[in-house]
């Protein structure tokens, strides 16, 4: 007889319930095999629109369309069994009005399974969050740089420093009073990222913000060291697995051009000579 064992997977509540707790540790995945391997150490998993930048090539987020979300969220939900899965809304797909934003989340919800979407903006997008966790969608926010907008920031700059900190702490209330269950602080100066997870009552996520927020998120493919063209400050490379699947290919090809692959242990003997070697024994 065998015993089913469930996992019970992480709501938002949950997530939301560790203000000040334990750290929530998050990762970002794009893949069913990623995904398991996250789900085994992380709270929660974000189907990052940094899909486009890591997986698809793209040279921003912006190009990310909510197929590709759909598709990779699909995926992603198909490794997880206990963490909470989150589904990023892309650019240009709820922006526009607060209906919008809900056609296209639910749509991501329904298509995914996933339990809760992100979105990027502060104070812009307040109402936005509270239509959606209105009507059944929780909502992680994302402020601080919000890379969607790099057109209009004018680069991957640190956000607030200095004078800019107020704005960037105006934008955290906003959202957590607004309904969202955790922010994502990007990018945002240490002193301000402490200040905030200071004062509001929703868990704070950082990525390069401050060891203070109640959780921390990287992009799986820079902590595995996927690349070995750049290496933001923000991210500390616990791999270095582009670099070992550059020497693993080299050897591969160096064998293959030598014929020393295949070896007879990777080939198949024919059915005559399997025949003669029984015949051989009796
Ligand atoms: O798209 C993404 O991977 C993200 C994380 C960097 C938080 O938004």
């Amino acid at each position: 007889m065998s015993v089913a064992v469930t996992v019970k997977a992480l709501m938002p509540a949950d997530i939301r319930a560790r203000k000040g707790n334990h750290p929530i540790v998050c990762l970002t995945a794009y893949t069913t095999p990623v995904a398991r391997l996250a789900d085994k150490h992380c709270d929660l998993v974000l189907v990052g629109d940094s899909v486009g930048m890591v997986v698809h090539g793209l040279p921003s987020t912006v190009g990310v369309s909510l197929d590709m979300m759909i598709m990779h969220g699909e995926a992603v939900r198909r490794g997880l069994d206990r963490a909470l899965m989150v589904v990023d809304m892309p650019f240009g797909t709820y922006e526009e009005s607060r209906e919008m934003a809900l056609r296209n989340a639910s749509t991501i919800m329904a298509r995914t399974g996933c339990a809760a979407v992100k979105l990027e903006g502060g104070e812009t997008m307040a109402d936005t969050i509270h239509f959606l966790t209105q009507r059944g969608i929780p909502v992680m926010a994302h402020i601080g740089l919000t890379p969607q907008s790099i057109n209009t920031l004018g680069g991957y700059k640190v956000q607030g420093r200095g004078r800019d900190a107020e704005r960037v702490e105006r934008d955290a209330r906003a959202v957590a009073q607004a309904g969202a269950f955790s922010v994502v602080l990007e990018k945002i100066a240490e002193t301000t990222a402490c200040k905030i997870t200071a004062a509001v009552e929703i868990p704070t996520i950082g990525i390069g913000a401050s060891a203070s927020c109640d959780g921390q998120i990287l992009v799986v493919d820079d902590m595995l060291g996927m690349f070995v063209e750049f290496r933001p400050k923000f991210v500390k490379r616990y791999a270095e697995i582009a670099k070992d699947a550059g020497q693993a290919m080299s050897a591969y090809a160096a064998e293959v051009r030598n014929r020393s692959f295949p070896g007879m242990e990777h080939v198949f003997a024919d059915a005559v000579a399997s025949t003669a070697k029984i015949a051989a024994q009796a």
